[in-house]
Formats: structure tokens, sequence, C-alpha cells
């Protein structure tokens, strides 16, 4: 049987019929250009890079999307961005080109394609414009239907189009600020020496100890009654019989994985998507968020704490020296924050504050007694948990800039945190708290003592079988080390302006909503 399959005249067959493909394929789509060497020019070269300087006089070929039309008698303007930069191009096409007739048809957010000579514009919007001899619409787009109309609309209905909302211009700013920073921190990373370690995604261990995480199984949930039972426990499914034989989970922080690698590599980061089943319905929560976490072997807190602060403001710095990233922000400045670029000049130019956490509740116990009805958390103790309220009055408010809270009560931490010698009932832990968003990073120095990280593990109730390899780390060259996470849809919002961490994200996941 297998023989005739792969008999030489089906192995001709099938060339001959992929070479039908082919052709066929290039008949759907032939370029407005006949010949090959003429490729497209992105925007961003024309508008951006080069400002206009080498290209001008010459012949063009744009591919893109149209914003905005308007016909006058002879001549018809349209507006094209094919999402390399924010900007636009403006394309004049007069009324006696021979494709006049496909200028007539376009209709805002059609898919174009135009040929012609870039030539300095007398318009005091714009630089350069393309003077049009070539048009085609590659995409039409009926005006009836289409979702995304001239008038703004609010973010919560372009939620609802998200497949579409990326030809907005706040939504394609945000996707090309959020590579630039995915890019960045790959740069930043490399440049100190880390190695770039991917930690599973299906993990049998909760990092973080709050249980808030999604089950991955292949048990049959959608017939209940066909779910295997525990047969010392008929309340409870068989999770021998499931795919890996025990509970799995969607992982919650690539954090553990990371610290086997820091211990063997020395300087290492993950960068991957997160889970938490967290039924928030936040500005600052997702269920599905990606988080960047470095872990460095023979480092303190307060070592991971300068490098945190040397990653942000490198971050900032990148995007500064971009122009087109630099344009983004500008539009973010104009839109959303108007402080938007003092308030990041002042981050790279201001050491970041650090403030113990027994100081910071009694900074927040001295504010909260002026009107404690101000605070929908006014009862703030050595112990309690910072609310974004108390955050973000630390970080907006009292310092302005970025701060630094370290050494937290050890009760409200996770386990694997280090007990400090120096401050009694905490933990060597800190967060980054930021003005307008609140917490960005948490981290800590690690237990790398093995009695005092297994009697934690038993005094936070979880199961030191499940730890054992992390335990071996201890057991086997153990070393002081020190990590953070940083929540990198938070940073987007952060360094744009956004209000709502679901536009930091292409395809938000949160508590009720897993849409496309
Ligand atoms: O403070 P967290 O929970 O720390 C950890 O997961 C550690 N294992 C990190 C480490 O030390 N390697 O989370 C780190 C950051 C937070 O500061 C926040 O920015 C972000 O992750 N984060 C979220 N972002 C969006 N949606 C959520 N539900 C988030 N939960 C945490």
């Amino acid at each position: 049987m297998r023989k005739q399959l792969f008999s030489k005249s089906s192995i001709i067959q099938l060339t001959r019929s992929s070479n039908v493909l082919s052709s066929s394929t290039s008949a759907l789509y032939s370029s407005l250009i006949s010949d090959p060497s003429i490729k497209r020019t992105k925007i961003k070269k024309i508008v951006v890079d080069e400002d206009g300087t080498t290209l001008v006089g010459k012949d063009v070929l744009i591919q893109g999307w149209v914003k905005t039309l308007r016909d006058q008698k002879q001549f018809s303007f349209i507006e094209v961005n094919d999402g390399s930069s924010g900007s636009n191009l403006q394309i004049i096409a007069n009324n006696d080109i021979p494709t006049y007739s496909e200028v007539q048809a376009i209709t805002t957010g059609a898919a174009v394609e135009i040929y012609g000579k870039l030539v300095p514009s007398t318009g005091k919007n714009q630089k350069y414009e393309l003077q049009a001899n070539q048009v085609k619409i590659v995409g039409p787009c009926p005006a009836d239907t289409y979702p995304l109309q001239k008038k703004k609309h609010t973010q919560e209905y372009l939620r609802s189009i998200a497949h579409l909302r990326a030809r907005t211009n706040t939504i394609s700013a945000v996707a090309r600020i959020r590579s630039a920073l995915a890019f960045a921190t790959h740069e930043f990373f490399q440049k100190e020496g880390f190695t770039f370690v991917q930690t599973p995604l299906i993990t049998s261990s909760d990092c973080e100890g709050a249980g808030e995480m999604f089950h991955v199984t292949t048990l049959p949930i959608e017939t209940p009654n066909k779910i295997p039972l525990n047969p010392n426990n008929t309340q409870e499914a068989d999770f021998t019989k499931d795919f890996f034989a025990k509970p799995t989970y969607l992982t919650v922080s690539g954090q553990l994985s990371g610290e086997t690698y820091a211990c063997a590599l020395g300087d290492i980061y993950t960068f991957g998507p997160t889970f938490r089943a967290e039924k928030s319905q936040t500005t600052r929560h997702l269920a599905e968020f990606h988080m960047i976490e470095p872990e460095m072997a023979f480092t303190n807190y307060h070592e991971a704490m300068d490098n945190a602060e040397n990653y942000i403001k490198y971050l900032i710095n990148s995007l500064f020296k971009n122009t087109n990233n630099y344009q983004d922000l500008l539009f973010f400045s104009k839109f959303y924050d108007k402080n938007l670029i003092n308030k990041l000049k002042n981050v790279l130019e201001k050491p970041f504050h650090r403030l113990l956490y027994s100081d910071a509740i009694k900074l927040l116990q001295e504010e909260i007694s002026k009107d404690p009805s101000k605070w929908s958390y006014p009862k703030v103790v050595f112990g309690s948990d910072l609310q974004t309220e108390h955050e973000r009055w630390l970080a907006e408010k009292y310092y302005q800039s970025c701060v630094f809270i370290y050494n937290y009560p050890r009760e409200i931490k996770s386990f694997y945190m280090k007990d400090s010698n120096q401050y009694e009932r905490t933990v060597d832990s800190f967060d980054l708290l930021v003005p307008g968003i609140g917490e960005l990073i948490g981290g800590s120095q690690r237990e790398d003592n093995y009695d005092k990280l297994m009697e934690k593990i038993k005094e936070f109730g979880l199961n030191s079988n499940d730890y054992q390899w992390y335990l071996d780390l201890r057991r086997y060259g153990s070393v002081p080390h020190s990590g953070y996470g940083l929540g990198f849809e938070r940073l987007v919002c952060y360094v744009t302006g956004i209000e709502n961490i679901r536009e930091a994200i292409a395809y938000p996941r949160f508590y009720g909503n897993a849409d496309f």
C-alpha cells in the first residue's frame, strides 16, 4: 500500500499539481507593476528613516490600506497607511491617469497598491506626497458594512472587533511599541551576557503557591460521567489516567525552572506567556500575560534591583533613540497622556527610590489618617498586602516616580523568598511601583539553604515531593541567587500611557472573555 502511495508516478503527479498550484496562485495575485525588480517601499522608509531625501523624484511602489479619501474636481487625495509607522502617505491621483476608475471605486479600508513619483508636497501637513501613475484596488472594502467608520470608536467597541482594531492608530502604535520593547529586552539581556531560556508552559508545580491556575487535561470534562474516578476517593478524578498521569496546569511563572538554569549558566532570562485564573476584571490584570523573568546566580536582591532599574532605563532610552518609536510616543502623549514624554525622561534621569516596606506603611498611615474616607482600604498595618490605591499613591503622589519597596512581611510573600537576616519577620523581596500602574515588577532573593527551604515548603502547606528537583539546587552547589518578574503588558501600558491592559495585547484574555 505504502509503495503504491509513493510510487514514481504519484510523485510526478504531485510535482505537476504543485506547479499548477503555484502558477494559479500567481494568477490570483499579480502586482500592479510587472517588473519584479520593483519592490514595495515601506512608508516608514519615506517618512521616518530617510525623511524622503534619497527617494524624492523617484518612482516608488506603495502597498497599504486607505485611511481617507477626498475627491476634488480634477484629482483625488488618498491617505494610505501600511502599518510600518504611524504616518500616512498622501497620494495625489489626477483624473487623467489610466487607472482613475480604480481611484473612483476606492473606499476607506480598501487595500491598495499605488505606483508613482515621490515629490515635495505643497501642503503643510506633510513634506512629501506621491504623484500616482497607477492605482490598483487589491482588496475592496464595502463601506456600508466596514466596522471601522471614520468617527472615533471607544476601546470597548474596538475590543469587540479585535481582528480589525490593529488598523486603528492606537492599536497599531501599541503593536509597534510592544515589538520594540520585546526587541530591546532581548538586546539588553544579551548585551549583559544573560542566556535566554524558554521554560515550560505546562507544569505540575504552582510557583507562586497562590493556586490560581488553569488545569491542562485530556480527561473527558464535557461528559463528566465518563471521567475516571480516583479509586481511593470517588469525589476526585483519577489523574493517573490523564495525559501526564498527574494533575497539570498552565504555568503562572517560569521562575522555578529559570532558577535551575541560572544555577548552571549564571545569568538567564525567560520571556514567555504566563497564565493566572484570577477572576479579576481590573484594568491591570489579564488571565494570559507575558513576563520577563531574569534570574542571577551569585547575586543578592539589591543587585537584582540595580539590574531591574538598568533594564527599564535601557528600554526607555531605546524607544527615545528610535525615531519611529519616538513618533509613536508623541502620538500617545498627544492623545493619552500629555505628560508622557516628561514622565519617561524622568525615569531616565533620576535614580529609582528605594523604601522599606515598614516605612511605606508609616507613610501610608500618616496620609490615610488625614482623611480615611478617601480610601477604599484605609486600614493599613505591618502585614497588609498593599492595594493598588496604596501603590499608586506612593509612586504617583508621594514620589512622583518609580520606587522599589523592599522587605515585605514573609506571610504575604511566596515560599521561595529568603527570610531576612536584617529586618524581622520579612523576606528579602522587592516590588517596583510605577506611577499610573502600581506594581510593575515583583522579585526577591531566593532561599538557598536546603533545610530552611524545606521548612518553608511545609509551613506553606506545599507537598515537598513536588519540589524535590527544586530542593536539589540547594543540595548540590547552592548559591545565593535573585531574580524578578516584569509584567510585559503593564510595561506597555506604562510607556504608552494607555489606561487599560486589554489594549496592550493583541487578543486579551480575562475573566469571562477569550474571544478570537
Ligand atoms: O509578582 P509576581 O506574581 O511575581 C512572580 O510571578 C515571580 N515568580 C517573578 C519572579 O521573581 N521571577 O508577578 C510579576 C509581575 C507583576 O509585578 C506584574 O507586573 C505582572 O507580573 N503580573 C500581571 N500582569 C498582568 N496580569 C496579571 N494577572 C498579572 N499578575 C502579575
